[in-house]
């Protein structure tokens, strides 16, 4: 299946580590020219040249507005236009209610919501100028079904389904489409580090957690799966799909 990628500018936010990273190469593959941001510089580097000659990197805090107004311009400056971002940058942040700070969940909405906002509305004007393009904003299942101490991030998660729903609506006449996707348990750079932290081998640890979250799949997801699946929802293949907030979690869900 050809996904008519090629030529098209997409650009990734956390797009140096583990899915963001996932999903350039993937875009990449398919003929794109791929702008991956993130703050850590030498990492940045890193994987903008393990992809190839079609990628930018452009150091990026999604929190800080002009660094992302930065972010456009140069993309622009670049490739002279834009046709999808991947609003992806984030981490995870869970604790039990009484015990997170003002400015915790402050610093949560600005990375994982005001920055999708942001970045979005910039993106807006040069999607237009191009007939169309492609939002998505990686989110988390538990934006769906929040559990207990699953706060800041499910509830900034749960804002972020209801920002694409309605950006779908008022977009969907400029032929922009937009997206979530829900991811539940996928291997990435974050589980490495966690698995570290925890003086644990990451092959282990992905072993444990099917079996702790009950994953009907029997094992978490491959970053490579969720790339090949961004670079198909952001393709033609997809262009009927606009307005869903789509489970990628093996099952795990209990919500659709
Ligand atoms: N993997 C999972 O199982 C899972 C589950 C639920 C949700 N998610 C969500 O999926 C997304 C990707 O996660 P991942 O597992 O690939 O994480 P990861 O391996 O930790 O990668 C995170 C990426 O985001 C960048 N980043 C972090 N803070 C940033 C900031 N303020 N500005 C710009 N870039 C920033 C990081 O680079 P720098 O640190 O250098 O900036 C890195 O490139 C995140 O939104 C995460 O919350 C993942």
């Amino acid at each position: 299946m050809d996904l008519q990628l090629t030529g098209k500018v997409v650009i990734i936010t956390g797009g140096s580590d583990g899915l963001g990273a996932a999903t350039a190469l993937a875009c990449a593959k398919e003929g794109a020219n791929v702008v991956i941001a993130a703050r850590g510089l030498d990492k940045l580097t890193k994987t903008a040249a393990s992809i190839g000659g079609q990628a930018l990197a452009v150091q990026t805090d999604v929190t800080n507005p002009v660094h992302l107004e930065n972010l456009v311009a140069q993309t622009v400056t670049r490739f002279g236009r834009i046709d999808a971002i991947i609003n992806n940058a984030g981490r995870a942040a869970a604790k039990p209610f009484e015990s997170i700070s003002d400015l915790e969940w402050q610093e949560d909405l600005d990375m994982k919501f005001y920055a999708a906002i942001r970045l979005s509305r910039l993106a807006v004007p040069h999607m237009k100028a191009v007939g169309g393009g492609s939002i998505v904003h990686v989110l988390a299942i538990g934006g769906k079904t929040p559990a207990a101490n699953s706060m800041p991030s499910t509830v900034s998660r749960a804002a972020g389904m209801a920002l694409m729903k309605a950006m779908s609506k008022d977009l969907g006449k400029d032929n922009i489409r937009v997206n979530g996707v829900l991811i539940g348990l996928v291997e990435s750079d974050q589980w490495v580090r966690r698995a570290a932290q925890n003086n644990q081998s990451v092959e282990s640890l992905y072993a444990r957690l099917p079996l702790e979250n009950g994953i009907p799949l029997g094992r978490v997801g491959r970053a490579e799966e969720f790339g090949d699946f961004i670079a198909f929802l952001i393709s033609a293949r997809a262009a009927y799909i606009s307005g869903c907030a789509i489970n990628f979690d093996g099952g795990m869900s209990a919500a659709v």
